[in-house]
């Protein structure tokens, strides 16, 4: 399924354009295609991973510091609803996914229906990256709005999960809310570097179906 899903995405990609690919298993498959049939194309990454995988594929990479703008951007996600509000949370590389989001003109995610809801459901938390000073208070403020919160703990020496940037992962659960409400409630919290929520940031869903696929626009 991933693979055809990453068969459907050729078609969005412009020859000698720069292109933004996030994580994931999904878009490993898509660095394999482009690499099989030899488009060119440079690529921009927030993934140590994919980075690697386009590396060893003789694809061209660029840092993202030194680029602001791509046509197109395709990304995996863990939840995806109809109106293309999506939820990230296993690679606590968000922030660097999201900002290569915005950037595109087309931010395409590649999913299955395994992923896809009427409205985002919040079956995986709520990753936030937090300025490691503002852990605390953070904290304070995320319980104040009512959710629980829990740090990402991991075998670092002081337990905590620390992302490339250096910040602190936190998760919240979400029960109730809905993706405007919660977007702006998690806005407003100083401290709070990006979240996962990718609200009204996705142009596009390709979902790929037993019988062929589907697009979300
Ligand atoms: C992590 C993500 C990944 O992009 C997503 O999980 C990748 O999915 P897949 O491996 O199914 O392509 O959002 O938070």
């Amino acid at each position: 399924m991933k693979k055809r899903c990453a068969q459907y995405a050729l078609d969005y990609i412009k020859p000698h354009s720069i292109i933004g690919l996030g994580g994931g298993s999904t878009i490993a498959y898509l660095v394999e295609m482009i690499q099989a049939k030899q488009l060119d194309v440079t690529i921009v990454t927030p993934s140590v991973t994919t980075a690697k995988l386009c590396q060893a594929a003789e694809l061209t990479v660029v840092p993202m510091s030194q680029v602001d703008h791509v046509t197109v951007a395709f990304d995996g996600c863990d939840e995806v609803d109809g109106h293309l509000n999506a939820l990230k949370s296993g690679g606590g590389i968000h922030t660097k996914e999201k900002v290569i989001a915005t950037m595109a003109d087309d931010y395409i995610l590649l999913v299955d229906e395994s992923k896809v809801s009427d409205t985002l459901s919040f079956k995986v938390p709520l990753v936030l990256e937090v300025l490691p000073q503002a852990l605390a208070k953070v904290k304070a403020d995320v319980l104040r709005l009512g959710y629980q919160v829990t740090a990402r703990m991991s075998a670092t020496s002081d337990g905590y999960t620390y992302t490339e940037n250096g910040n602190l992962l936190l998760e919240v659960t979400i029960d109730s809310g809905t993706c405007e409400a919660i977007a702006q409630q998690f806005s407003a919290i100083v401290g709070i570097v990006e979240t996962s929520l990718f609200y009204q940031i996705a142009t596009k869903a390709i979902v790929v179906t037993t019988e062929g696929k589907r697009i979300i626009e």
